[in-house]
């Protein structure tokens, strides 16, 4: 079980309170985690002894070099890739999945056909969009009302013109699993690219790329405790095979080809702390192995407290939750809800002023909002679970939401 106490005295701004002296409750981390001192250190002392650009003679740039290699190595574990030559590293997911995506319209061909899907944040649907410069004709899956993809649509989509499916491992506005393992056998020996966007995954349960058989993954670190960084897992052999925007002065080969410009070190640093604090929860020889007993740990502290969230706003008369529910595991602890005479914005307000922090609206999963018929509305209020979250602290924002 996670010692609630022991982990929460790692993340400073949990002391955060406000002029009654309540402590701050975040249930904002989907849109981004708080973080531990471990990973505030690894970026101060980034700062405080390394601070160089790479490649150089010098110790700094040196010890800038084997951070980074590090990072490379811990998130290739932490992936289950085939070594750091497999991890690109960039600002942001959004970012990297424009680099692959225009390296990609490259490759592809006139007619070709690119599935993505209608429950996808738009940062895995609107990179897609420049293909369709070069003729690649983009399909959409549709997305049921039950806020799961309909995977029968998903496998008629799924053709002889296919050269890629797009598609999120889970959704950040509703909590839904997608079944991305079922995709990834049924695509098995037909020779269409696999990419998984693993963001608001990564940071509740453990990942194996290999076993996934994807070909591409992204996630940030910021979703899982660390900075503002985010990776691109590519199969060996891949990144080399294509033709990403560039200079010709930058290293030619991967995993570096894709990255342009001098990256961040110091939330590199940070993001490297991330993955040995997610470790440090778990136990094992390896740190592959500790990651996946940390992940265990991890995803059911969050699963009881997301469901009892869950079925407390279910039971109350005055909410309506939107996606899937608890009966089977197939979730992330992201709940989402509407309420019958409030806007989502308002609930939001009314929580922020009992110092909760809420989000509210379509958190860039545009498509899906608007296809529940939830866009004029204001979209949802999300309240995501984290490790850092307690039962206290759902008994309170259940109290808070019930009263309103
Ligand atoms: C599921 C999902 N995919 C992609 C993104 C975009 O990530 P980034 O902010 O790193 O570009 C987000 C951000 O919220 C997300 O939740």
């Amino acid at each position: 079980m996670i010692n609630s106490e022991k982990i929460r005295e790692y993340f400073p701004s949990l002391n955060r309170t406000d002029k009654n002296n309540n402590q701050i409750i975040y249930l904002d981390g989907p849109g981004g985690t708080q973080v531990p001192i471990q990973v505030i250190e690894g970026v101060s002392q980034y700062y405080i002894r390394s601070n160089a650009n790479t490649h150089g003679e010098f110790v700094t740039s040196k010890e800038t070099d084997f951070m980074m290699e590090g990072l490379r190595e811990r998130a290739s574990d932490m992936l289950g890739a085939e070594g750091l030559k497999t991890i690109s590293i960039g600002q942001n997911m959004t970012t990297l999945n424009y680099s692959l995506a225009r390296a990609l319209s490259r490759r592809f061909k006139k007619g070709d056909e690119v599935v993505i899907t209608e429950l996808d944040h738009e940062a895995n649907r609107g990179p897609w969009r420049v293909l369709e410069a070069a003729g690649i004709k983009l399909v959409e899956v549709n997305l049921m009302d039950t806020g799961t993809l309909d995977y029968t649509d998903f496998k008629n989509k799924i053709n002889d013109k296919t050269v890629m499916v797009c598609m999120g491992m889970s959704s950040n506005a509703l909590g839904t699993l997608n079944d991305f393992v079922e995709i990834g056998r049924y695509l098995k020996g037909k020779g269409c690219l696999f990419l998984l966007d693993a963001v608001h995954y990564a940071p509740h349960f453990s990942i194996n790329v290999q076993e996934l058989g994807c070909d591409f993954m992204l996630c940030s670190a910021y979703k899982f405790y660390g900075p503002h960084v985010s990776f691109l897992y590519s199969k060996p052999g891949l990144l080399d095979s294509m033709n990403p925007d560039r200079l010709v002065v930058q290293d030619q080969e991967a995993p570096y080809i894709i990255e342009t410009g001098t990256l961040n070190h110091a939330a590199c640093s940070g993001a490297s702390s991330a993955i040995d604090f997610i470790s440090s929860i778990g136990e094992g020889a390896s740190l592959r192995e500790r990651l996946e007993s940390a992940y265990e740990l991890i995803s059911s502290h969050e699963f009881e407290l997301a469901k009892h969230l869950y079925n407390s706003l279910n039971k109350h008369d005055k909410t309506t939750v939107i996606g899937p529910d608890f009966s089977s595991t197939k979730r992330t602890p992201t709940v989402s809800f509407t309420h019958i005479h409030f806007s989502p914005q308002e609930v939001c307000k009314k929580l922020a002023s009992e110092n909760i922090c809420a989000w509210d609206g379509h958190f860039y999963a545009l498509k899906a909002i608007q296809k529940l018929g939830l866009e004029s509305s204001g979209g949802v209020t999300r309240l995501g679970v984290s490790l850092y979250n307690t039962k206290q602290e759902i008994d309170r924002v259940i109290e808070v939401i019930t009263k309103i």
